[in-house]
């Protein structure tokens, strides 16, 4: 099936917000007789690629999954390899200076190397007031781990008197997410054939659009981009309206 298209939809038609699970190194790696980590190197050369294609078309922000809280099981060596890269990422700040866009790292940093921590804070600092673009890259992020650390900040708040259980409202659970102050994203994509969440962005995608390519991540181009756009601007949002 074709999944590519040359045009972007009109601009009305464009979602605010991108959610993308970038699934399939491994299988494109396996393809090739490859270890999984060169499927993850070639994964995350894409990324770049993708961001700045959004930015050209004037999508405000875009949430990439790069790493999950499940990821841990995998062996040592490929959870290495995809910290390895994601410092790399972290650390190209020339890159966010250059396009304008603003750095978000989602999920929890305490169990990250030192090292890697700190590559977060500077790349969220140094690129705090740019523009053009919000790049939310969920690190360690798992959706129900975000849920219940809202919770627990609720549940502070609750207990040092500061809130009435009664009174608490989604917008003070939203607030207390990673995402707070950001967009719900209208359109989550999900490439290598999956078609499940895997713990993104669960609260938030409450009324998303799913969009599911056969592409592997690694083969993901600015025209399978412009596809799902597509089928975006097909969709009929109706949140539970007529
Ligand atoms: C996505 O590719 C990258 C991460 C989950 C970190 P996978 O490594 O899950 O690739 P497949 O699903 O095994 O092909
Ligand atoms: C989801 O992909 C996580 C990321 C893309 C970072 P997985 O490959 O880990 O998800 P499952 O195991 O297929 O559900
Ligand atoms: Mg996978």
């Amino acid at each position: 099936m074709q999944e590519t298209r040359k045009d972007p939809p009109g601009r009305e038609f464009l979602p605010r917000h991108v959610g993308i699970i970038m699934d399939g190194n491994g299988r494109w790696a396996k393809a090739r007789s490859l270890p999984r980590e060169l499927g993850h190197q070639a994964g995350s050369k894409v990324v770049g690629n993708i961001v700045r294609h959004c930015k050209k078309l004037g999508i405000p922000a875009i949430t990439v999954y790069a790493f999950s809280t499940e990821n841990w099981k995998r062996p040592q060596k490929e959870v290495n390899a995809l910290l390895e890269l994601l410092r790399r990422f972290l650390s190209n700040m020339e890159e966010y200076q250059r396009e304008n866009a603003r750095l978000r790292v989602l999920g929890d940093p305490s169990p990250l190397p030192p090292d890697l921590r700190e590559a977060i804070v500077k790349a969220q600092e140094g690129s705090k007031d740019n523009t053009a673009i919000t790049v939310n890259i969920a690190l360690n992020y798992g959706g129900r781990a975000e849920i219940l650390h809202s919770v627990k900040a609720l549940a502070r708040d609750c207990a040092a008197g500061a809130l009435d259980p009664e009174a608490i409202t989604e917008e003070d659970i939203s607030r207390r997410l990673y995402t707070a102050g950001q967009s719900d994203p209208d359109l989550i994509i999900r490439p290598s054939g999956e078609q499940r969440l895997s713990n993104f962005l669960l609260w938030q995608s409450a009324y998303s659009e799913l969009v599911f390519l056969n592409v592997l991540w690694p083969d993901f181009t600015p025209e399978h981009l412009n596809y799902a756009l597509h089928q975006y601007a097909l969709r009929d949002r109706r949140y539970g309206g007529v």
